[in-house]
């Protein structure tokens, strides 16, 4: 979307118009931001009881239109009439820290730079991801072995952090890598900071060092990596190019990287959370992976890429995970036209919403929705029946996320190293509480103990 359009865009916003949706705009200048932070299911479900399944909110000093259900989830993300920007939509949040992501571009510019994306997730290099994961894997499990009894959640970050500098900048966890992991965590808590300035003192300020430093770190490497045949994201990201021969320029190498690094960190260790937490709540499904992975007969624990296909009821409870939580719990756009949807009529220039953990919850379309179960993905479950908008952990349409595969396959490796040695343990009776925004994580860090199995 051009600079132009975007300013046309923001100048004919009809308030009027908007002020017609059903809503309310909360609570004096901050609106619903607070409430939206502190539980978004619940003001979502009370908003939703009292106005239906289109409504209209005030949060983070904008108007915002939240449209609910399978079916308003396939009208934006599949944006057959082109209605909506990424762009404007995720600008807010994002914009200052990870400019020119491939989520924030749009429409034939955001086609032509997918498209050299996906040469760095094609089949040949997701096999050389998938080596380094397998190989990396061991000795971090092993040191959680030995640790036997800590929070789970801090583990898999720092676990996860190590899997990023191995596979997405081929180098080595030491010290500079643990200064890039400062500059990326630093950059993401400010991503959703209500100080939106960089202010001294403010996690803005932090965000926005943070991406001096990458941004410079990344520039520097660049030149070492072009054409070599590194086997990490990086590298394959610097040489990839599109069947016509087009690539990046550095600037975009380094924007497309800072910002599949967020995309791709937080995401995995979010659900990798939330399926450990539901296995160790339900061992019958400890057992039935653990056979699964112990019927692929594997020499040692490096799961083979062809292999991934077969751990059938592994990928049932990680999408059911990822149903409970889903690490991005909700997608902003901005409607570029005036349009309608279920007889509302939404201005152009309106930010709208989709929320899927909304839809994930729902009892009308997931029966017992705060239930465990697996098998709702297998096709005697239902899987084939439901609305195909019923589940978007990973979006849909032509932002679909580019690293679901890349996901799956990280959270089959470390099933796969972790549960043929380890049964996960919880505290008797052990509930915790799950903070949705920014991101899904549990607000005890989720206290587990690994018993070994040898
Ligand atoms: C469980 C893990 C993950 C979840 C739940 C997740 C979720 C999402 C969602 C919901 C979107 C679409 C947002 C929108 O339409 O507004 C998205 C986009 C994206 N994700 Fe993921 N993601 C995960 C892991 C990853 C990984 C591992 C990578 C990279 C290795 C990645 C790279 C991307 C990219 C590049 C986009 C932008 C795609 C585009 O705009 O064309 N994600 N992700």
């Amino acid at each position: 979307m051009s600079a132009e359009t975007t300013a046309d865009t923001v100048e004919t916003f009809d308030k009027k118009a908007l002020f017609k949706i059903p809503g309310d705009t909360g609570l004096p200048f901050f609106g619903h931001t607070f409430r939206l932070l502190k539980d978004p299911i619940s003001f979502g479900r009370s908003m939703r009881q009292k106005y239906g399944d289109v409504y209209r909110t005030y949060s983070f000093f904008k108007h915002n239109v939240s449209l609910l259900g399978p079916d308003a989830n396939e009208f934006v993300l599949m944006d057959r009439g082109k209605n909506f920007s990424n762009e404007l939509g995720w600008s807010p949040y994002l914009e200052r820290l990870f400019p020119r992501g491939l989520m924030l571009l749009d429409f034939d510019e955001h086609k032509a730079h997918r498209h050299i994306m996906a040469a760095a997730f094609k089949t040949a290099p997701m096999k050389g991801y998938m080596e380094r994961l397998n190989a990396a894997m061991p000795e971090r499990i092993a040191e959680w072995g030995k640790r036997k009894s800590f929070q789970f959640y801090p583990a898999i970050k720092e676990l996860s952090l190590d899997m990023a500098t191995i596979v997405f900048l081929g180098l080595e966890p030491g010290p500079e890598s643990n200064k890039i992991n400062q500059a990326l965590t630093d950059m993401v808590s400010a991503s959703l900071g209500v100080i939106r300035v960089p202010l001294p003192g403010t996690i803005m300020r932090k965000g926005v060092k943070g991406r001096e430093f990458m941004v410079d770190f990344l520039m520097r490497e660049i030149p070492k990596r072009r054409g070599t045949e590194g086997t990490d994201i990086f590298t394959q990201l610097v040489n990839a190019q599109d069947d016509e021969g087009n690539s990046f320029t550095d600037q975009e190498v380094v924007d497309h990287m800072i910002f599949l690094w967020m995309a791709a960190h937080d995401t995995i260790t979010s659900s990798v959370t939330t399926l450990v937490y539901e296995l160790g709540r339900h061992t019958d499904w400890q057992g039935k992976i653990r056979q699964e992975i112990a019927d692929l007969g594997l020499n040692d624990d490096s799961l083979p890429y062809e292999k991934m296909k077969d751990l059938v009821l592994t990928e049932y409870a990680f999408k059911e995970a990822l149903r409970m939580n889903p690490p991005v719990p909700a997608m902003p756009r901005m409607t570029v036209r005036d349009i309608e949807f279920k007889g509302h009529h939404i201005p152009k220039g309106t930010i709208v919403g989709v929320s899927n953990i909304m839809t994930h919850r729902d009892p009308e379309t997931w029966p017992e929705p705060e239930h465990f179960d697996p098998m709702r993905f297998s096709p005697e479950g239902g899987a084939r029946e439901r609305h195909r908008f019923a589940w978007v952990p990973f979006g849909g349409g032509a932002h679909m996320c580019l690293g679901l595969h890349f996901a799956y396959m990280q959270s089959k490796v470390i099933m796969a190293h972790l549960l043929p040695h380890f049964a996960i343990e919880l505290p008797a009776g052990y509930e915790t509480d799950f903070q949705i925004m920014p991101l899904i994580k549990p607000v005890d860090g989720l206290p587990v103990t690994l018993r070994a199995l040898d």
